[in-house]
């Protein structure tokens, strides 16, 4: 059913007895949930206590083969690395070469930004589960790569679940793949001018999004980023953008699921998949919420077919179950540094009881074709 993902041409990474790591895969213990995905992340864990400035010596040692185990298994996790402040965590994706981005341009999720490079994860609605996504895969211009660290660990729930994109797309039913491969996905954003307590409208608002209130600006913007917009009465702002749900790796050419996964059907499934950890009423309640707003068109962000007709539910079924039982759920510990690949990684958000804190930095922006 599965084939493995096409390694890269390097052999794989060792760490020696001398190296102050071991590589490995997560353990049970470490995981809210099993899961049937070996290699992702690759955690780098330390072995003994070292002080930052060692730490940054072993990744600058280290960066090519770091680069590469994020090409080719997905992901890597720093574990038990002295981490404690946002710009340690800035220092240690520079150290590594990474190109990181000073803007959020376009983006959907609240945010405010912690250093030049780092931001916070997305902030509010504890009880919301994020779906999968490829971040800004909404946009043609998208990070290579997005990495989260762990200021602060949850004592429950607040996992940032992660999917491998490969291996969902092999694992789908072949019509829904032959579906998704053909057809693209059209997304609609919808923008208030004022932030709303209205329910579930979350995304930021417009001039926040774009850093201002003049709409010649956020003209601009919209024709830089060749996205389509509309002014609606009471300054709404809708913007429409048309993406592949499939794309092939850039470096190992794989065939790759790539959305934003925010269709109301993703919901159906939280019902069912979190129903442990006791919020069925939230669920049920962002589930409703989310089918009437995405009826109406107010959704902060939804999904159709490129020709505006709405994505079957046997496609979303497929992809939505195929992407869980790929999904990779591990429980965070504070100075815990994930990066991941965008192409071949998609994230989420399960909920969240505070206090948690996550901060996130994404760069080497690039267009997807
Ligand atoms: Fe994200």
């Amino acid at each position: 059913m599965l084939t493995n993902q096409k390694a890269a041409s390097d052999p794989p990474w060792s760490a020696s007895e001398s190296d102050g790591f071991t590589l490995r895969s997560l353990e049970a213990a470490e995981l809210a949930r099993p899961t049937v995905e070996s290699r992702l992340p690759q955690v780098i864990c330390a072995k003994g206590d070292m002080d930052f400035p060692s730490f940054l010596k072993l990744v600058e040692k280290n960066k090519k083969q770091i680069q590469q185990s994020v090409t080719r298994n997905g992901g890597v996790l720093f574990r038990g690395f002295p981490i404690a402040r946002p710009q340690q965590f800035q220092d240690t994706l520079q150290t590594l070469g990474l190109d990181l981005s000073p803007e959020y341009p376009l983006g959907t999720a609240p945010r405010t930004k912690v250093t030049n490079y780092v931001f916070t994860a997305r902030e509010g609605a504890n009880n919301f589960i994020l779906g999968p996504h490829n971040e800004m895969s909404y946009l043609s211009m998208r990070p290579k790569w997005i990495s989260f660290v762990c200021m602060q660990a949850p004592e429950v729930y607040g996992e940032t679940p992660i999917f491998n994109c490969q291996t969902t797309f092999e694992d789908m039913d072949p019509e829904a793949k032959d579906f998704l491969s053909t057809e693209k996905i059209k997304y609609y954003r919808y923008m208030t001018k004022e932030r709303t307590t209205f329910p579930l409208y979350s995304g930021a608002p417009w001039p926040q999004v774009f850093e201002t209130e003049d709409k010649k600006e956020v003209d601009k913007v919209c024709k830089k980023y060749d996205v389509a917009y509309s002014w609606r009465p009471g300054d709404v702002l809708e913007l429409e953008t048309i993406a592949p749900a499939v794309v092939e790796h850039p470096e190992t050419k794989a065939k790759c699921v790539n959305m934003n996964v925010c269709h109301w059907y993703q919901r159906v499934g939280n019902l069912k998949d979190f129903s442990d950890r006791g919020n069925n009423l939230a669920n049920l309640y962002y589930l409703a919420l989310a089918f009437v707003r995405q009826t109406l068109g107010t959704s902060s962000l939804r999904t159709r077919l490129a020709n505006g007709k709405p994505i079957p539910l046997w496609v979303m079924r497929s992809l939505c179950d195929s992407l869980w039982r790929h999904s990779v759920m591990y429980r965070w510990r504070k100075g815990d540094i994930l990066l991941i690949d965008n192409v071949l990684t998609m994230h989420g958000r399960l909920n969240v009881v505070p206090p948690r804190e996550i901060l996130a930095s994404f760069g080497d922006m690039y267009h997807c074709p």
